[in-house]
């Protein structure tokens, strides 16, 4: 299956909802399903070809952000208590330019870019999120990245007062995640700061959030603090939680199950195109552009 990627894909590629109504109804009388790719092997349509950006009202209400509940809903009900203004970003470890940033002088300058990221949760279901952001390489170009370096972690804001997770502590916070400094310097990773063009809803993980669009959802740390750079493979809140189940890589596969249910396909959050399921794809679609970092990898270990 030829897996396009969605890199060069802008905003304005997106089709308006209402439109699309139309283009379905158009496909669907048109061209057969089979001939435009819609249908993959075994039956299963999957939207691939034809991605199309969940909607707003989805993307802001249907959430994983633990410090403010584990309910898929908690976050829309309670992140309006996350304090942004102001905001710092301290930028630490192996790098010229060490400090404690506005986003203004994080970000600013610097090219924003429109992309429109397949989204896949460990959980299996995912979303398309048209996301507004940076390339992380841009951001870490900024601070002078040193030799030596070879992995940067992360960590999202703790404010006990207003986050109802962190009081009934159900992860370790903060919430810490890392990639790999090629990981990290890849285009496709983005520091993103909107969804939509609207900035970065607090649910989602205001005001900067990383998307790492080939693997599982939750290395998409939010609302960052704190960027390391460090010669040591960083701790994740994940793998602290539970090494078996979650590893450092977390890439999307669906040949590699979790523990405790397969990652062969996912549900479609808002029912998706024809299906309300669709098989995942490897690196969520992204093979083409990531495979390359991880040759000669045994990636059922190193999941
Ligand atoms: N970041 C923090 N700080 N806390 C979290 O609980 N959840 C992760 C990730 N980033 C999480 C987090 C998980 S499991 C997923 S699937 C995505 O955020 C969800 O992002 P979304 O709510 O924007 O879809």
């Amino acid at each position: 299956m030829a897996h396009r990627w969605t890199n060069d894909l802008t905003l304005a590629d997106a089709t308006p909802k209402a439109a699309f109504l139309n283009r379905r109804q158009i496909l669907a009388g048109t061209a057969g399903l089979g001939a435009i790719g819609l249908v993959g092997a075994g039956g299963a349509a999957h939207a691939q070809d034809a991605l199309e950006p969940n909607t707003f009202e989805e993307i802001t209400s249907y959430n994983n952000y633990y410090e403010f509940g584990t309910g898929k809903g908690d976050p829309a009900d309670n992140a309006d208590k996350l304090e942004i203004t102001p905001w710092s970003v301290k930028v630490d470890g192996m790098v010229d330019n060490p400090g404690d940033y506005t986003p203004e002088e994080l970000l600013g300058g610097l090219t924003v870019e429109d992309r429109i990221y397949r989204f896949r949760c460990v959980e299996a279901w995912s979303m398309v999120i048209p996301w507004n952001g940076i390339e992380l390489a841009d951001i870490l170009n900024r601070v002078g990245v040193q030799d030596g370096a070879k992995y940067v972690a992360f960590e999202t804001v703790v404010q006990p007062e207003n986050m109802i997770g962190v009081q009934r502590r159900v992860l370790d916070f903060p919430y810490v995640e890392g990639l790999r400094l090629d990981e990290a310097m890849h285009p496709l990773t983005l520091m993103a700061t909107g969804i939509y063009g609207e900035p970065m809803p607090k649910q989602n993980g205001a005001p900067m959030r990383l998307v790492v669009p080939w693997k599982y959802g939750f290395k998409s740390i939010k609302s960052i603090v704190r960027i390391t750079l460090t010669d040591e493979e960083p701790p994740t809140s994940w793998n602290n939680a539970n090494a078996r189940e979650y590893g450092f890589y977390s890439n999307v596969n669906p040949t590699v199950d979790h523990p405790r249910w397969s990652q062969a396909s996912e549900r479609l959050i808002g029912g998706g195109l024809f299906n309300s399921r669709q098989d995942t794809l490897m690196f969520n679609g992204y093979e083409d552009e990531v495979a390359s970092l991880y040759e000669g990898m045994d990636l059922s270990q190193n999941f």
